[in-house]
């Protein structure tokens, strides 16, 4: 596991970006496995400017994200399929139809964790998978629980997640209260994981998963298993460490 740490947000931002940019580089067909959340929408500015200076080129580029709120159209602003547009797709020179999402609409859960399953596989797998972690150790919307989920699942959120998450919504009654997520399979089956945290409120999660007990109440803990981790974080989040 290699950790960089960053001065700073645009530090973490930056070296982030150079290392999703080194992928592209490196394999203009590379499949990236995104995230959201306010931890990389300054990666993705970082991509959107190596993208407008000529540096990096997206255009074989697919793309699968981690999750997406149950019960949200994709044109609903809370929406990660409408953060992803807003914050990335709609700056670059991506073909659209090689960006995929669970789709939040769909009622029948094991049909679309199969469909997601099945898109992932169809598409070679994940290259680069770029992860955040929240404060209470989830990665995608993999919540502490008794087991590591394997595959693409419909997650009830935990009351934590909801209220952190309440930020984007008006009032934390408008927070879905169900995800899909990729699952801890999805995850661990990429090449590479990019994993990157900031702030304070993540160090204990941040020190409890890079060098605690691999256990599924810490779901970030099972990324000590996989053989090409890199962390990128600025001081505050890597305080404990
Ligand atoms: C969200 C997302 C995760 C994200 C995490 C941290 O709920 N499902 O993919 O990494 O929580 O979010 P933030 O970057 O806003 O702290």
């Amino acid at each position: 596991m290699i950790i960089h740490k960053a001065k700073d947000y645009e530090d973490m931002s930056r070296k982030a970006a150079n290392i999703i940019s080194a992928q592209i580089i490196m394999k203009p067909k590379a499949v990236l496995g995104l995230a959201t959340g306010a931890t990389p929408t300054g990666v993705y500015r970082q991509l959107i400017e190596r993208y407008q200076k000529g540096d990096v080129d997206f255009s074989q580029i697919a793309t699968v994200n981690l999750d997406e709120y149950k019960g949200l159209s994709s044109n609903n602003k809370q929406s990660y399929h409408y953060f992803m547009n807003r914050y990335l797709f709609d700056h670059v020179n991506i073909n659209k139809g090689n960006t995929y999402m669970p789709n939040g609409l769909e009622e029948d859960e094991a049909f679309e964790c199969n469909r997601y399953n099945e898109i992932i596989h169809s598409i070679g797998g994940i290259d680069l998978q770029l992860l955040g972690i929240g404060e209470n150790g989830h990665i995608g919307f993999n919540e502490p629980g008794e087991v590591f989920e394997k595959g693409t699942h419909c997650v009830a959120l935990a009351e934590h997640t909801i209220k952190v998450n309440a930020k984007f919504f008006s009032s934390v009654k408008e927070v879905p209260t169900h995800a899909y997520s990729m699952g801890i399979k999805n995850i661990m089956s990429a090449n590479k994981i990019l994993l990157i945290a900031f702030g304070v409120s993540k160090a204990k999660a941040l020190y409890d998963s890079l060098f605690g007990p691999i256990v599924p109440n810490a779901p970030a803990s099972i990324l000590q298993l996989h053989n090409d981790v890199t962390v990128v974080a600025d001081e505050e989040a890597l305080s404990l460490v």
